[in-house]
């Protein structure tokens, strides 16, 4: 409980998604939201209007243009706010994987020969294999392993790697798999002693709480928007000192001009219009639940995961409880979350049965869900798990109710 006692009110949540009264998708419980989220009315609405009137070309002097392109700059305004960024520091792109690639690309101008970078084997593929090919510069690629018991990846372990060349680290903030949130505090504090780079990925930790870049400590951190009930686009921060001194990979004559030089293109403008729909969504479900108007959009985002996370503990523990006290099933990861230590993102595999058939035994019951490898595949193949098939994974998220969850556990009880 919240020292308010204020619980998630998750009917007033569900209410804000139109896909929980759509025909389509009313009747399904949706536990594939680490691959793509729901979004709230307001993005839906945001993303109409841009296209009603204003879908022309932006910053021009008439209206229609004009308000085109005061929307675009106040979604990056107001992302920039919620997760305590300067307005210069955000990018948007098309993609993490897209984000990431190219600002490797502008990275490798600090890499010599003999020069190490340094990757998880946890992370989805999207922060390692941009890294990985830093070796055509001359870098030497350290694999940083996580525990093969606990699936943990350990600090001390990382102490044992970082050395007088090191230059980069690239981490993900929660693993898509294993859903254990790693200390990236702690993490950047360490690398930092050593002048390293450290470039963390939130995809699969923002939509459980946006994060505050600047407590974190990272260099570059970057979130996919898809999955945090926005549209298909990613957001990439980055310190504002870094980012000036990249090489310019965009026009010549933007130079100087960053952080446009880091990406050659903008992203799509509707698009990023509808993200200030996600921001009116978390001051509404702020507004909804707390009195105190009076707080900026950090301390009301830090309320809200407080409420968001113990409400996702509630609903995600009797699921992995249950799963883990299966004698058939691995459970990945930690089997309960405690004080947001870990995503409602669990995956796991049977000893005796596909996870394409669990999958599909799943979907027979209404579940929204599927096996993959979900691009993690250095993280399956360590645990010696057949990457084609991969693991079933239920994601969840704070719009996930006790019914899902019940649904969850019926289903799995007959499998
Ligand atoms: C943890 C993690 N990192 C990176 C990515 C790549 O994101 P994108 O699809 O935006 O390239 C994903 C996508 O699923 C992911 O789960």
């Amino acid at each position: 409980m919240t020292s308010e006692n204020i619980k998630l009110d998750i009917d007033y949540v569900r209410s804000q998604f139109p896909a929980f009264k759509d025909p389509l998708s009313k009747d399904w419980s949706f536990f594939e939201n680490a691959g793509g989220s729901y979004v709230p009315k307001n993005v839906i609405d945001k993303l109409t209007d841009f296209m009603t009137a204003t879908k022309v070309q932006p910053y021009a002097e008439y209206p229609m243009s004009k308000i085109a392109g005061e929307n675009m700059d106040k979604a990056t305004r107001l992302f920039a706010k919620m997760i305590n960024a300067k307005n210069n520091e955000i990018l948007i792109g098309g993609s993490t994987s897209i984000n990431l690639y190219v600002l490797s690309n502008a990275l490798k101008h600090i890499i010599n020969p003999g020069d190490e970078v340094i990757v998880t084997n946890q992370d989805h593929e999207a922060n390692i294999s941009p890294w990985r090919r830093l070796k055509d510069y001359g870098a030497n690629i350290v694999e940083w392993k996580f525990n093969s018991d606990d699936h943990e990846l350990k600090i001390s372990d990382l102490d044992g790697l970082i050395n007088s060349k090191t230059k980069i680290l690239a981490v993900t903030h929660c693993s898509n798999i294993v859903g254990s949130v790693n200390n990236l505090k702690e993490i950047s504090e360490l690398a930092h002693k050593n002048n390293i780079i450290v470039i963390g990925d939130g995809v699969s930790y923002a939509p459980h709480g946006f994060p505050n870049v600047k407590e974190l400590g990272v260099d570059f951190y970057t979130f996919s928007l898809y999955k945090t009930y926005g549209p298909h686009l990613a957001l990439l921060y980055g310190k504002e000192d870094i980012l000036k001194n990249l090489p310019n990979q965009n026009h010549e004559f933007l130079n100087g001009q960053f952080p446009y030089t880091i990406n050659p293109g903008g992203p799509n403008h509707e698009e990023l219009v509808s993200l200030i729909g996600i921001y009116e969504y978390f001051e509404g479900l702020y507004h909804h639940h707390f009195d105190n108007h009076k707080l900026n959009i950090i301390e009301k985002i830090s309320k809200l995961n407080q409420i968001i996370s113990e409400h996702e503990e509630y609903i995600c523990n009797p699921i992995l409880n249950y799963i883990d006290s299966r004698e058939d099933l691995n459970l990945i990861g930690k089997n309960k979350i405690t004080n947001k230590d870990r995503a409602p993102t669990v995956s796991f595999y049977s000893k005796s049965k596909s996870s394409k058939e669990i999958s599909q035994k799943l979907q027979k019951n209404k579940i929204a869900t599927r096996n993959d490898n979900f691009y993690a595949w250095r993280c399956l193949k360590y645990l010696g798990i057949d990457t084609n098939d991969g693991v079933v994974r239920l994601s969840m998220t704070h719009y996930n109710n006790m019914e899902d969850t019940n649904r969850v556990l019926k289903a799995l009880s007959k499998i």
